[in-house]
C-alpha cells in the first residue's frame, strides 16, 4: 500500500505573520498518518525549515531553475534548496506553463535538476477546459509526462507525479473522483511501461480539493494524495485534508 502525500502549495501567498501560526498549527496537529510537506515562496523556505526542524514535516519549493549556477538572475538552482533540506520542489505547475511559457522539455530538464541534487520533482500535468472538451486529455497529459519520463530515463521512478486539470484549479470546480481516476490510471499505466517502480511512485491529484472532497479522491486506488492551493493557506482546511489522507 502507498503512503499518501498531501502538499501544500502556498503559491504567492503568506507573509512572515500569516505563516508562524499556520506552520505552528499543522506541527501541533500531527501525527496525520500520511506525509505532509508544504512548497512556500523561496523567501520564507528557511521560515518553513525552522518552524519544521526535526520533525517529520517536509517542505519545497515551488519552482526551481534548470541551471547549476551562474550568470541566471532570478532563477534559484537545485543545490541552493538542497542545501538546507528542501524535500520536493513543483516543476510544470500549469500557471508556470501558462504565464511563463514553459515548454514540456524545459519542464523535465528541470525535473532532472532538481533529482541530481536528491530534491524530489512534483511535475505536474494537466489539460485546459478547451483540451478536455476536444477530448484531448488522455493525448495532452500522455505527451507532457512523456517528455519527463524520457529525460529521467532510468530515474524516472524518483519523481511525483501531480494530475492537475487546469479547469479544476482555483475555480471550485473539481474534477469528480471518477474523472481523476481514470487519468490517473492512464498516467500510471504510462509510468509502467517506462520503469519497474510505477506501483510505488505517487500520483497526486490538485484542483480545488478541499476538506468536504478529499476523502472520495483519496479513496480512488490510484490517486495517492493531493497538491493543495487555496486550503492549504487555512489551518483548519489543510489539516482537514491532511486528515482524510491519513
Ligand atoms: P487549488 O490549487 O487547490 O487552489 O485549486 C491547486 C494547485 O494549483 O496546485
Amino acid at each position: 500500500m502507498r503512503r499518501k502525500l498531501v502538499v501544500g502549495n502556498w503559491k504567492m501567498h503568506g507573509s512572515r505573520a500569516a505563516n508562524e501560526p499556520l506552520l505552528a498549527a499543522i506541527a501541533q496537529a500531527r501525527p496525520f498518518g500520511c506525509d505532509v510537506a508544504v512548497c512556500a515562496p523561496f523567501p520564507y523556505l528557511s521560515e518553513v525549515a525552522l518552524a519544521w526542524a526535526g520533525g517529520d514535516l517536509r517542505w519545497g519549493a515551488q519552482d526551481v531553475s534548470v541551471h547549476e549556477q551562474g550568470a541566471y538572475t532570478g532563477e534559484v538552482s537545485a543545490a541552493m534548496l538542497a542545501e538546507f533540506g528542501c524535500r520536493y520542489a513543483i516543476v510544470g505547475h500549469s500557471e508556470r506553463r501558462q504565464y511563463h511559457h514553459e515548454s514540456d522539455q524545459l519542464v523535465a530538464d528541470k525535473a532532472k535538476a532538481a533529482l541530481a541534487r536528491g530534491v524530489t520533482p512534483i511535475v505536474c500535468v494537466g489539460e485546459s477546459l478547451a483540451q478536455r472538451e476536444a477530448g484531448e486529455t488522455d493525448a495532452v497529459v500522455k505527451r507532457q509526462l512523456s517528455a519527463v519520463i524520457h529525460t529521467l530515463a532510468h530515474c524516472a521512478g524518483e519523481m511525483v507525479v501531480a494530475y492537475e486539470p487546469v479547469w479544476a484549479i482555483g475555480t471550485g470546480r473539481t474534477a469528480t473522483p471518477e474523472q481523476a481516476q481514470a487519468v490517473h490510471a492512464l498516467l500510471r499505466a504510462q509510468l509502467q511501461a517506462a520503469t519497474p517502480h510505477a506501483s510505488r511512485m505517487k500520483l497526486l491529484y490538485g484542483g480545488s480539493v478541499k476538506a468536504d472532497n478529499a476523502r472520495t479522491l483519496f479513496a480512488q486506488p490510484d490517486i495517492d494524495g493531493g497538491l493543495i492551493g487555496g486550503a492549504s493557506l487555512k489551518a483548519d482546511d489543510f489539516i482537514a485534508i491532511c486528515r482524510a489522507a491519513g
